[in-house]
């Protein structure tokens, strides 16, 4: 086999190929990330539980115990395999800060998968996740074969918001009581992105992420109704 086919090989997990970015590598986690995973979910734990589904009563918490952590990434190996859901941990400069996950793809018809992510309030304010949601696009559409990704995010999100603003993706409005988070029925903002959006787009949106990381103004044409 030749070398180029090797490493292809050894680069990808279950289906699906490490990706990278000028600071980021992005790969399904596995269940040896568990120390790594554990330190950041329970050091970060107060900056996150507020923006995320309260996880049903009785069920183990993946973050605190090394078995469910392990059942989570069998859960999302399975999902990658079947095309629906694609997970992706985040590492800076070889340590795990967060994740960017694509969830409930709808084939048929549809091609169509919301996306969810988070850091490590240490590594906040660098732009990282949008780099990562560069990369993660890319992925979506080029590779999985989607044709419209959503993000949804709360009214007062606001550095949620700023990263949706500094890639410029479209508001498609609010949806109320869209998703429980902490336990409550919360209403959010949906920004859309198509795969002809992206095509059509995606230099743009790389060149306005440089821009803002050395200092100038994001672009943000498609989400001004958001504020
Ligand atoms: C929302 C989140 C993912 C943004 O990621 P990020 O990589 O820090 O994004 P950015 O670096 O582009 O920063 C976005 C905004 O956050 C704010 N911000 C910057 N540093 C911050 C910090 N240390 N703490 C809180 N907010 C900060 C700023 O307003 C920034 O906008 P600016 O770059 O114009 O100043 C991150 O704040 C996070 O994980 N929050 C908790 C979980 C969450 O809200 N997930 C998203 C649910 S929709």
């Amino acid at each position: 086999m030749p070398l180029g086919e090797r490493r292809r090989r050894a680069s990808t997990v279950r289906g699906v190929s490490r990706l990278r970015t000028e600071r980021l590598e992005l790969r399904p986690l596995v269940p040896s990330d568990f120390a790594q995973w554990n330190e950041v979910r329970e050091r970060c734990r107060h900056w996150l539980v507020k923006w995320e589904p309260r996880p049903p009563a009785g069920v183990p918490d993946p973050s605190r115990d090394p078995q469910a952590f392990t059942n989570r990434c069998r859960v999302r190996e399975r999902e990658r395999s079947l095309g629906t859901a694609f997970d992706f941990g985040l590492w800076h400069e070889g340590w795990f800060c967060g994740e960017i996950n694509i969830s409930h793809v709808a084939r048929g018809a549809f091609q169509s998968a919301h996306v969810g992510y988070w850091i490590d309030e240490r590594l906040a304010g660098k732009g990282l996740v949008a780099e990562g949601l560069l990369a993660v696009f890319g992925f979506a559409f080029d590779q999985a074969g989607l044709h419209r990704v959503q993000v949804s995010i709360m009214p007062r999100n606001a550095a949620s918001l700023r990263v949706v603003e500094k890639l410029g993706l479209r508001s498609e409005g609010i949806a109320q009581g869209y998703i429980q988070i902490a336990g409550v029925w919360e209403d959010h903002v949906r920004f859309g992105l198509t795969t002809e959006e992206w095509r059509a787009r995606r230099d743009d949106m790389a060149a306005g992420l440089r821009s803002a990381r050395s200092g100038g103004i994001a672009q943000s044409s498609g989400s001004d109704n958001h504020s």
